[in-house]
Parts: structure tokens; C-alpha cells; sequence
């Protein structure tokens, strides 16, 4: 069996890029586009397939990028849309698709559309977002906004109304409802398809729809930010509309939806009848704890929810909005042992830059806390050099340095085959050489307690990854003529399975012969 004509994004590694975090190269302390294309080659050698980058629009950086103010421009902070033309040719003269990162729930509150909007109740683009009348102090509903207690309504003294935002004041809520803004979201698609960029991952892109009435939710769960809890089905529609244009598109153009919410059946609705979203992300696995039981529940429903809807599954352990596992699992051991787990499992993985590298948050002191969700320590900036300035110039970046930035630094990591950086480059080359790890079926294999272990087959290629959750020896005989491909502490790599799985530590076995 080949699998030719298996898109491209089920078998990729995505790599996700916060540009502000990944490369200074003009000493203004912030990551820009031409740090992104700098380190291509280094990308080329890990072995990820994709990369998908944070915005880089204009911004007033109110929420860093995710206040767009123009969806089709480059904010100079960042460089230039002839710097994104540049970064684009050069990873895909490389062999690395590129998807951008579009946010169609808000703009910023800056953004001329708002501007506008928010000049008189009968201005022309009025409709383009929420307005409802009341009085200050009574918000329309009882939606709580995102990374505060606070409504997710702010009363405009000028116009006397309230407009929605589920996240910040200044991220005011599109109104999806209105025929002029999905066409004029549609033509921000397209201008970057016209560009060339190979998908979009989309930002919170549940929340489109919304129930017209916008109906107050039951008291115990008003404490929740609502952006957690909002499903309608008018999302649906607008998702398959985004699907017939992006794939009218030649050459297999990829949609990969944020649905930010904590349950994985609501995550599968997004996907459709196979013509809504090519791909979800799938939070609980994710927010699991280090345990052997949590990782099996979430495999488990994960599979049942996605697999009759032959939804290809997404993996996730680390973002930008989320601390880092290596810091949450407490260990490089289990941060290592984690990405066996990821990499083993069906679906498409994404890592977070700086997973590879062991990275831990940073710990910021309360003078330089910059975001209103308190999600800077997962954003500090990545080391490439073990040198003062670690390769990104003289001025202090943005954010501090995460923890023992000297030895994790891209350069000595490289230098030690031994690193965590290795394992990562060891695991990528596996899984690209086997159709089973990029493809194969699912099926879990006995095993004792605190140890997952399963199988992957594809036609005539097998692998098994066990990982040992706790924190003693295991024992499993697994099955016999097995050989290890991979071990997350590089031992025994290359010999034959002994039956044992050490504390924390996860394999990747073959058919030996
Ligand atoms: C998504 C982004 C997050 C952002 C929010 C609002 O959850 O990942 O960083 O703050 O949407 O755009
Ligand atoms: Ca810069």
C-alpha cells in the first residue's frame, strides 16, 4: 500500500514559531521574520515538515498579534511583507510548507473596520461587530471576557452602546452574522493564498457563530471566560464556506482550527462531514497530567470522537499560551519521555519551539510582566548561541532568558549528541523513514500499570512505543523480535528490547529482523 495521495499534513511535524520569541536580528530585542528565515537550515536539520507562524500583522500588540489592526500586512516590528516573500521562498526552496496564523473571531480595536464601527450608531460598518443597547451598568449577558473576572462587554460612552470582546477591550468581537465581513475575511484568505502560504491555523475559530439571542449561560458556569464554552451551529456553515475556497486553491492548502474549548467531542464536530476543518487542535490531552491513566483517557477519547468521522487526530504538549510541559511534567526525563509519546502517537503532532531545545519558562520577575494572561514565561526567547546575547545582538530581549539558557542554547545542544535536541532529530528522522509511525493504525498492546503501551502497523512496517509514566522499573515483555529504534534517554539504542522500561523513560521498538 502506498500512500501517495495521503495529504501531505497527515504525515507532517509542525513546528509552531512565536515570532517575537524565535530571532532578533536588527537589536531591537524582539524576534522578526528574517530571524525565522536565518535558521531555515538549522529547522532543515531537526526535520520538521511545516512551520506555523504566530501573527506578525499589524498590531498594536495589545494581546502580541492576536490584535490584528491589518490582516494584510506585515507590522514593521516584524519587518516587511518582501521579508515575509523572502522567508517564504526560502522554506519552500527547502522543502518546509508555511501556514500563518489568521484570527477572524476580532480585530484589534485599532483596526479601521473598528475605527469605523465605532464612529456613530449609523456608521456603514456599524454591523461589522456586536452592539447592544443597555445601560453602563448592566452588560447585555453575563459572558465573561478571557484573562480577567471581567464581562465581555465594554460600554461606549460615545455611541451609548455596549460591544462584545470575549477576549480584550480592545479585541473587539466581528459580527459573522453580517454577509460584508465573512467576504471581507475571505479576501484576507485570499490575499495570502495568492501569496503562496500552504494553510492557516485559526485562531479560536469556534467562537464565528454565535447564538444570535446571545443567550446568558447557566450561573455556575459564568465564571468561565465564555471564548471556552460558545459552540453554534452557524460556525459549521461558515467552516465549510472557508473550506470550498481554501481548497479551490491548488496544491493541498491546510486548515487547522484552534477550538478552544476542553471537551474533544466538540472538537470533532468542527471537523464536519470531512468538509469543515482539515485539522483541530485537541486541548485535554494537553492539560493531562503526567499519568499513565489521564494519557490513556484522553488517547481513548480522542479516537472515539474523531475515528468514525475519519477525523485525523492533532497532538499538542506545548504553546504560547500554555506552560511548557517540560516545566508542568517537572523533569527533562519526562519532558523527553513526553516526546516519544507525542511523536508516537496517530496524528498530526505540533511542537512549540524550544521543546526541542528542554526549554523550561521562564521565570518572570513582576517588573517585566508584559501579557495580560500571564503567559509570558512560555514566550521567553530561544538561546541559539551559549554566548552573551545567546545569537540575538546586544539589547536585552523583551522577555528574560529562560532558565540555563548558556547549556540549552541551540549551539551547545547541537554539539552534544547526547541533548535533547538529538532525541527530537533522532525521533523526526524515525518517523519520516516509517510509514507506520506517520500513518499506521492505532492498537494498544498489554501492559503493566503505569506503562502505555501500543503498536503501530502499516502494511508490512511496525513499531511499538511503551512509555513508562512512573517512577520505578517496568516490566513488559511487549511481544517478541523487537529492537530499540529509539529510548528518550539514548540508551540501548540499536539493541535488542530486554523487557525492561526504565522510570520516565519511553521507547520506540521495531521488528528486529
Ligand atoms: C488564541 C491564541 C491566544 C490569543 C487568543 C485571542 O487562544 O492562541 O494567544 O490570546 O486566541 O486571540
Ligand atoms: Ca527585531
Amino acid at each position: 500500500m502506498t500512500h501517495a495521495d495521503t495529504p501531505w499534513w497527515k504525515s507532517a511535524v509542525v513546528y509552531q514559531i512565536y515570532p517575537r520569541s524565535f530571532c532578533d536580528t536588527n537589536g531591537d530585542g524582539v524576534g522578526d521574520l528574517e530571524g525565522i528565515r536565518r535558521h531555515l537550515d538549522h529547522l532543515v536539520w531537526l526535520g520538521v515538515d511545516a512551520i506555523w507562524i504566530s501573527p506578525f500583522f499589524r498590531s498594536p500588540m495589545k494581546d502580541y498579534g492576536y490584535d490584528v489592526s491589518d490582516y494584510c500586512d506585515v507590522d514593521p516590528l516584524f519587518g516587511t511583507l518582501a521579508d515575509f516573500d523572502r522567508l517564504l521562498g526560502d522554506a519552500h526552496a527547502r522543502g518546509l510548507r508555511v501556514l500563518i496564523d489568521w484570527v477572524p473571531n476580532h480585530t484589534s480595536d485599532e483596526h479601521p473596520w473598528f475605527v469605523e464601527a465605532r464612529s456613530s450608531r449609523s456608521s456603514s460598518k456599524r454591523s461589522w461587530y456586536v452592539w447592544r443597547d443597555g445601560t453602563p451598568d448592566r452588560p447585555p449577558n453575563n459572558w465573561r471576557a478571557a484573562f480577567s473576572a471581567d464581562p465581555a462587554w465594554t460600554w461606549d460612552a460615545k455611541t451609548q452602546q455596549w460591544y462584545l470582546h470575549l477576549f480584550l477591550p480592545e479585541q473587539p468581537d466581528l459580527d459573522w452574522d453580517e454577509p460584508a465581513v465573512e467576504a471581507a475575511m475571505h479576501e484576507t484568505l485570499r490575499f495570502w493564498l495568492a501569496r503562496g502560504v500552504d494553510g492557516f491555523r485559526m485562531d479560536v475559530v469556534h467562537c464565528i457563530g454565535k447564538d444570535p439571542a446571545l443567550p446568558s449561560v447557566a450561573a455556575e458556569r459564568a465564571r468561565i471566560p465564555y471564548c471556552a464554552l460558545n459552540e453554534h451551529e452557524s460556525t459549521h456553515e461558515r467552516l465549510r464556506r472557508i473550506r470550498e475556497l481554501v481548497d479551490s486553491w491548488p496544491g493541498e492548502r491546510v486548515m487547522v482550527g484552534e477550538v478552544a474549548v476542553p471537551w474533544t467531542d466538540v472538537v470533532a464536530r468542527h471537523y464536519g462531514e470531512n468538509d469543515e476543518l482539515h485539522l483541530a487542535f485537541n486541548f485535554p490531552p494537553l492539560f493531562a497530567p503526567w499519568e499513565a491513566a489521564a494519557w490513556r483517557e484522553r488517547i481513548d477519547q480522542t479516537r472515539g470522537a474523531l475515528d468514525p468521522r475519519e477525523a485525523w487526530p492533532t497532538w499538542v504538549l506545548s504553546n504560547h499560551d500554555n506552560r511548557r510541559h517540560r516545566t508542568r511534567y517537572g523533569s527533562e526525563a519526562r519532558a523527553r519521555a513526553a516526546a516519544v509519546l507525542l511523536l508516537g502517537l496517530r496524528g498530526t503532532p505540533f511542537l512549540y519551539a524550544g521543546e526541542e531545545l528542554g526549554l523550561e519558562d521562564a521565570v518572570i520577575p513582576p517588573a517585566r510582566v508584559l501579557d495580560p494572561g500571564g503567559r509570558d514565561g512560555c514566550r521567553a526567547p530561544l538561546p541559539w548561541e551559549p554566548t552573551p546575547g545567546h545569537g540575538w545582538g546586544a539589547r536585552e530581549p523583551w522577555l528574560p532568558w529562560p532558565p540555563d539558557a548558556v547549556q540549552r542554547s541551540v549551539a551547545a545542544l547541537r554539539a552534544d549528541p547526547a541533548s535533547i535536541l538529538h532525541l527530537y532529530r533522532r525521533l523526526l528522522a524515525l518517523r519520516r523513514s516509517s510509514p507506520a509511525l506517520r500513518l499506521g493504525e492505532f492498537r494498544w498492546l498489554d501492559a503493566p500499570a503505569g506503562v502505555l503501551a501500543w503498536e503501530r502497523r502499516c502494511a508490512g512496517d511496525r513499531c511499538v512505543v511503551a512509555v513508562n509514566f512512573s517512577d520505578t522499573d517496568a516490566h513488559a515483555v511487549l511481544t517478541t523480535g523487537l529492537r530499540v529504534e529509539i529510548a528518550s534517554d539514548g540508551l540501548g539504542e540499536g539493541a535488542p528490547y530486554a523487557g525492561r522500561i526504565g522510570p520516565d523513560q519511553a521507547l520506540v521498538l521495531r521488528t528486529g529482523l
